[in-house]
């Protein structure tokens, strides 16, 4: 029996959540869902959005399925705080971002396939899988404002570069280091490979920056070379960043396996995801080397909190790749097929893809093909 972290969230999350369940209940998943604490209101009440006891939940399952978070910019969230708690030095902490370092959750998988029927598509022939490196880049964390003297001071004696600042008050300036380690681009691009060979996919490709980050991303481009002869069945592509957003709209269908650092990925994901329907349709895997997260994601869009009005298919998707990654291929090809029949029948949709059904119409749709 597999034991799976179960983590509605806030707004939608709960509305997508419960059709989730519809779906895998319909599959005869042989799991024990736990429900645990995550989000707004755990930082408005405890002053922590991701508890300790919902880290001993997840350090206790197999993997987690994970609905959407409501988050806000520092000063309301400060507002928010119970009264009791101001003060006290608690700060709000992400807890999707917190989630992938506890666990080490490297790869962020979102595959962005155009399903036949969807209304949303922008072309019919698309079948992108996006590798964005999750744990690093310019969302490690590492940031300054003001920069501190030593820092600058070390900057100053070991890049030239920093001349063109020199006149910068340290507080007029921030600084956000973009970190690439050789394992961190080594394994997101290993498992990019090993998907595409898994998948047939005859191309990765890496979508970086490398003329102008001169290190960062020739490291990666460094490291995806080294990789690629690994698999030489599978040719490497290179494309830079802002021309990749160029060719994905104008030939989107001639590409496949994407991998790239954790700012492009995040970029690049959602123009792939509008491509095949939008946020009722990415889903995302969030997975290390021992655990994983699934979710769709999208957020928790609070003006619809509680209306059965929202698309779950992305969380059905998102399901999708649980159950593939649990090994229930089966299970995860038979609920694939039966969300690609509900799409291209076209009779119940969601408001997004243009017709009236509701959230729990769209899971008894899913449910009823399987
Ligand atoms: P959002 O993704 O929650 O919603 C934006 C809009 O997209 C919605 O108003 C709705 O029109 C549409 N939409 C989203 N999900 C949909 C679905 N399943 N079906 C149909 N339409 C859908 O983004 P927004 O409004 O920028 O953020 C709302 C809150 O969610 C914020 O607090 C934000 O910080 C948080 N957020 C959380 C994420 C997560 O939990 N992974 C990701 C993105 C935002
Ligand atoms: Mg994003």
């Amino acid at each position: 029996m597999y034991k799976i972290a179960w983590l509605p969230g806030d707004g939608i999350g709960k509305d997508v959540m419960d059709a989730a369940r519809v779906v895998l209940d319909a599959l005869k998943l042989d799991a024990q869902y736990t429900p645990a604490d995550i989000g707004w209101e755990f930082w408005c009440n405890e002053g922590d959005a991701l508890p300790q006891r919902t880290i001993d939940t997840l350090r206790a399952s197999h993997c987690a399925f994970f609905g959407a978070i409501t988050s806000k910019p520092k000063e309301e969230a400060d507002a928010e705080l119970a009264p009791n708690l101001r003060g006290k030095g608690f700060v709000y902490r992400s807890p999707i971002v917190r989630l992938r370092q506890i666990f080490d959750l490297y790869v962020n998988l979102r595959p962005c396939k155009a399903y036949r029927g969807n209304p949303l598509n922008y072309r019919d022939d698309i079948n992108l899988v996006v590798f964005r490196e999750n744990t690093e880049g310019l969302y490690a964390g590492v940031e300054f404002h003001p920069v501190p003297d030593n820092v600058r001071r070390a900057l100053e004696e070991s890049s030239g570069a920093m001349r063109a600042f020199k006149e910068i008050a340290s507080d007029d300036m921030a600084i956000t280091a973009r970190v690439i380690t050789r394992r961190g681009a080594e394994r997101i691009v290993r498992r990019a490979f090993e998907y595409a060979q898994k998948h047939n996919f005859p191309t990765v490709t890496l979508v970086e920056k490398p003329n102008v980050l001169r290190e960062t991303s020739g490291l990666m481009t460094r490291v995806a070379r080294k990789v690629a002869r690994d698999f030489p069945k599978i040719e490497l592509w290179e494309a830079n960043i802002d021309a990749m957003m160029m060719w994905l709209l104008k030939n989107p269908q001639q590409y496949g396996v994407l991998v790239t650092s954790n700012l492009f990925g995040d970029v690049v994901s959602d123009l792939c995801a509008q491509l095949v329907g939008g946020l009722g349709f990415a889903a995302s895997g969030n997975i290390g080397d021992q655990f994983a997260v699934f979710e769709p994601t999208h957020g928790s869009a609070p003006k619809y909190a509680g209306q059965n009005k929202v698309n779950p298919i992305a969380t059905f998707f998102a399901a999708k790749l649980m159950l593939d990654w649990l090994g229930e291929t089966e299970r995860a090809t038979r609920l694939e097929n039966a969300i690609a029949t509900v799409i291209a029948e076209g009779r119940v949709r969601t408001y997004d893809m243009g017709g009236k059904s509701t959230t729990m119409e769209m899971a008894e749709a899913v449910a009823g093909k399987l």
